[in-house]
């Protein structure tokens, strides 16, 4: 084979490999997305845009100090107010089979229950959006759906939150 035969096999393997890797499987996810920098960035935003505190089970309880390896699972804490009772969900399962532009889609149109600050996801930078879902992908899809949505009036088996009824305005 002449040098750019050699060349051009390497860049079909280099883009069947990345594809291969879309399937959600940890191992290949953790390859492709572990060397971009917009990781760093997206571990940076999900610590400080709240995310881990909701989403990551005993994350504000303990200060953060829950191992990454644990982190964006959901969490069976339930929200409880007018709206009726709301999970925060498992983010890593929530993307395994999303695509990156459909993530930035999500957060620009989705309006989630509380307590969800989904106006402040619709307010992100692209390029912020992107660094949580490669993120997400990196840490790859792990644990279980955290609990359905229950509407006002329906019991709750674990732990809640009470949120008060807001004063009228
Ligand atoms: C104050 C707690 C809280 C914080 C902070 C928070 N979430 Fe959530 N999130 C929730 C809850 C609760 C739900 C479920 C809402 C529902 O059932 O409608 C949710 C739902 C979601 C959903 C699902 C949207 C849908 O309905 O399809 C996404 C995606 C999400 N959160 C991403 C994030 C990201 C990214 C961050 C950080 C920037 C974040 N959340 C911060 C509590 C929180």
């Amino acid at each position: 084979m002449s040098k750019f035969g050699y060349g051009a096999a390497a860049i079909v393997l280099a883009v069947l490999s990345l594809q291969a890797g879309a399937d959600g499987s940890p191992g290949k996810d953790k390859a492709i997305y572990g060397k971009a920098a917009s990781i760093e960035q997206g571990r940076y935003l999900t610590r400080i845009a709240g995310c881990n505190d909701c989403h990551t089970a005993g994350y504000m309880a303990s200060a953060g100090n829950v191992p990454e390896a644990q982190w964006l699972l959901g969490d069976s804490l339930g929200w409880q107010g007018d709206w009726g009772t709301t999970y925060a969900i498992n983010l890593r399962l929530y993307v395994k089979d999303m695509s990156e532009e459909q993530w930035v889609a999500m957060a620009r149109t989705k309006q989630s229950r509380p307590p969800m600050p989904w106006f402040g996801l619709r307010e992100m930078k692209d390029a912020d959006l992107r660094a949580i879902y490669r993120f997400l992908r990196f840490l790859g899809p792990a644990g279980e759906p955290a609990p359905a949505y229950l509407p006002p009036g329906q019991q709750a088996t674990g732990p809640v939150a009470r949120f008060p009824s807001p004063p009228p305005r």
